[in-house]
């Protein structure tokens, strides 16, 4: 109950997985990227043809909960598949965030997240890190960037992992999927109360990063 957890939560491609990667490796705490686990269990799903509506709630919960899946260095396999692009594509977004709003469903994925709390520390990003899986959390930011950067940067991203993509497509599901996630009934994105709101569309990376490093310092 003791183990520190830092939590950055935002909006689809704010930032949030690099700010954590960078912040966890100057404190030397582990990841937790929770927005991969929507993506594989909504992978899963379409992999065993089951529909991704409340109707499957069970069936999917229980897919969720039983997920083959191992994580080796930066790729995830699923029963041994390499699905580490897969995952990514719109398609892999799109299953995700439907997936993601299915109760149960983030029920079965709870103790994984919980679980992955170690000493030193953790840094877990997501939609709900600050709100439900870890409300006690020491420090607690809610990142943000203009629709325009985090499609630019979503472009950026694909673009350099050989995918295929259009920025005005990108920004369209990536506002079509944050109005989805911030008005679902169960965990929507919003800022905890007592997270620290940090707008990086006009910072760099290392602005951002030194940011979270100092609240950090004042609040531990
Ligand atoms: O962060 P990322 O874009 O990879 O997340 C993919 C989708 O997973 C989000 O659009 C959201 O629907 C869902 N998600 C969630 N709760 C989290 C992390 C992600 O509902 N903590």
């Amino acid at each position: 109950a003791d183990i520190p957890v830092i939590c950055i939560d935002g909006p689809s491609a704010s930032g949030k997985g690099t700010l954590a990667a960078r912040v966890a490796e100057r404190l030397g705490f582990a990841t937790l990227d929770s927005g991969a686990l929507y993506r594989i269990a909504g992978w899963a799903a379409q992999h065993h043809g089951l529909d991704i509506s409340t109707a499957n709630a069970t069936a999917l919960a229980q897919l969720a909960r039983t997920l083959p899946v191992a994580f080796v260095q930066d790729r995830v396999f699923y029963d041994g598949e390499d699905i580490t692009l897969a995952i990514r594509s719109s398609e892999g977004s799109r299953n995700a965030s439907l997936i993601s709003a299915i109760g149960p469903v983030r029920e079965a994925l709870l103790s994984f997240q919980r679980d992955s709390a170690r000493l030193p520390g953790l840094v877990a990003d997501g939609r709900d890190m600050g709100t439900v899986v870890f409300p006690q959390a020491v420090l607690k930011v809610f990142l943000t960037a203009s629709a325009e950067k985090r499609a630019e940067r979503r472009y950026k991203q694909l673009i350099s992992q050989g995918l295929a993509a259009n920025i005005t497509t990108l920004r369209e599901e990536l506002e079509t999927r944050d109005a989805r996630d911030a008005s679902r009934s169960v965990a929507p994105l919003r800022p905890a109360d007592d997270a620290l709101m940090l707008d990086n569309s006009d910072m760099d990376i290392d602005t951002a990063t030194l940011q979270v490093l100092s609240w950090w310092a004042q609040k531990h």
